[in-house]
């Protein structure tokens, strides 16, 4: 579907081939580059095309849990570093992995993770210091005055290690009872050391790194309820007594056994008002087609609503590699094509899709499992030359058959377009936004693409057009 210089010159061109082509030989020997696909990162309407890039545009960051065994994966590691700006070890940094023998740290997987990171600018969120779970039985066999020795050994050696590369430690993991009790989990630490086990992991954690936000994070407190109002008295009680604290992590784990709580919003905004920040540490939300992307989207509806929730985490990439792939809980599906869901998780933090694909290849479908009509755009600068370029998008049908399409492409300041072709345009009035629906090439079986193409006249202005969501009938 590329239009080329040997096409425009073919027997069955358009008008607006010719136009092209005419654009092609007005800038002949400027002609920079034939390229296939245009990475936009960098351009302005790239604010917005990815979920990382969009939530820096609402001032969060959008990340995900990472396994250090996926990151040789090209489409793992090319959707990691295109969509997200956040990451954490998904288990990397627990105790077992980097103290399995006491006082012998292993921080090979973990500091691959690290790195990786740390190239791409990304956020790294530590996980986690102080839990009862994934933990060395050599530390469970600890009486009560070595177990003290040895967990703040453990919070010094790893916060030093990774001193001034991570943004926000889960110091203290998941140390309440659910239910109605309140009460604290059973666990060596509170067993042996008591309820000030938790207080101490605090204080030591920021003696090491005082540049590191420190957070308590647990599950099933995304809602107001006996648990989390626990670890709400806990969190008030700190900031009375000074007990160094930043944050407050809500994994955010759904299915239909533990939906998206009504007050989810009200819960963060409580929180909030003690003074820490409030992050979305481990989302993942079970289900599929547009349910689950309803769910997403209140999910970061709620976290733009609150001030001070500082983003959010995706408890992994695509949902083959999720801990509960069953349940198809993330955003991407196993062939890192965008669900629905993305497209939902997306749009509610302001961005657009079109811009930017993970992987044009392979990747862009969208998989909402219910039949429902959907379709993703995807935007390739196909032609550049010095006075404008050939852009082309490509419509793609979901896992249902579609019989039409819509998409609007925003020009950018001083651009203008010449012509259009496989497409039929609308323009609003400000004579930016033309709205392209098909001219002879709307229907389209599941999982088909087309493609329509236009010509930009740059005055100045190479950016990118911005592509919206592709809207399916
Ligand atoms: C999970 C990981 O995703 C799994 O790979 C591992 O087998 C078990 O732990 N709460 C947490 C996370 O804080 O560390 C857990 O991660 C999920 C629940």
């Amino acid at each position: 579907m590329t239009i080329n210089v040997s096409d425009a010159g073919g027997r069955h061109r358009s008008p607006f081939r010719v136009l092209a082509r005419r654009a092609l030989a007005l800038g002949g020997a400027g002609l920079v580059s034939v390229t296939g696909v245009v990475a936009l990162s960098g351009s302005a309407h790239a604010a917005g095309s990815t979920l990382g890039a969009a939530a820096a545009g609402q001032g969060r960051y959008f990340g995900a849990a990472v396994a250090a065994n996926h990151l040789g994966e090209s489409g793992y590691a090319t959707t990691l570093d295109t969509e997200f700006n956040a990451v954490t070890p998904e288990n990397e940094m627990k105790w077992d992995a980097v103290e399995g023998t006491r006082n012998t740290f292993n921080f090979s997987n973990a500091d691959q993770i690290v790195s990786h990171a740390q190239s791409k600018n990304m956020k790294v969120r530590g996980h986690t210091l102080v839990w009862h779970s994934q933990l060395p039985s050599w530390v469970s066999g600890l009486a009560a005055a070595d177990l003290r020795t040895a967990m703040n050994n453990h919070i010094t050696q790893v916060m030093t290690h990774y001193k001034g590369k991570i943004y926000a430690w889960d110091v203290v993991n998941e140390a309440f009872q659910d239910g109605s009790s309140g009460a604290r989990r059973s666990s060596p630490f509170q067993d042996k050391l008591g309820n000030g086990f938790i207080e101490e992991a605090f204080t030591t954690a920021r003696s090491v790194d005082p540049a590191a936000k420190l957070c308590y994070n647990d599950y099933n407190t995304d809602g107001v309820n006996a648990k989390s109002n626990a670890v709400y008295n806990m969190v008030k009680d700190f900031k009375a007594r000074g007990v160094p604290i930043d944050c407050v992590g809500f994994q955010s784990h759904f299915n239909s056994n533990s939906p998206v709580p009504s007050d989810y919003q009200a819960n963060l905004q409580r929180f909030a008002d003690l003074g820490v920040d409030v992050q979305i540490t481990e989302l993942d939300i079970e289900g599929s087609g547009s349910a689950q992307a309803t769910n997403y989207s209140n999910v970061v509806k709620a976290c733009l609503a609150v001030t001070r929730c500082a983003g959010i985490t995706v408890w992994g990439i695509p949902d083959k590699y999720s801990w509960r792939a069953s349940g198809t809980p993330l955003l991407f599906d196993d062939n890192y094509g965008k669900k629905a869901a993305y497209t939902a998780a997306l749009t509610a933090l302001g961005g657009t899709s079109g811009g930017g694909t993970t992987d044009p290849g392979t990747g862009g479908g969208t998989d909402p499992g219910t039949g429902t009509k959907t379709c993703t755009a995807t935007y390739t600068a196909t032609q550049t030359w010095s006075g404008g370029f050939n852009g082309q998008v490509t419509i793609k049908a979901g896992s249902a058959a579609i019989t039409g399409w819509s998409v609007k492409v925003t020009l950018g300041a001083s651009q203008t377009t010449t012509g259009v072709w496989n497409g039929t345009t609308s323009w609003d009035s400000t004579g930016k936004v033309m709205t392209i629906t098909p001219s002879y090439n709307g229907s389209l079986a599941a999982g088909a693409s087309t493609s329509f193409g236009f010509t930009v006249q740059a005055n100045g202005n190479t950016a990118a057009p911005a592509v919206s969501v592709c809207t399916a009938s």
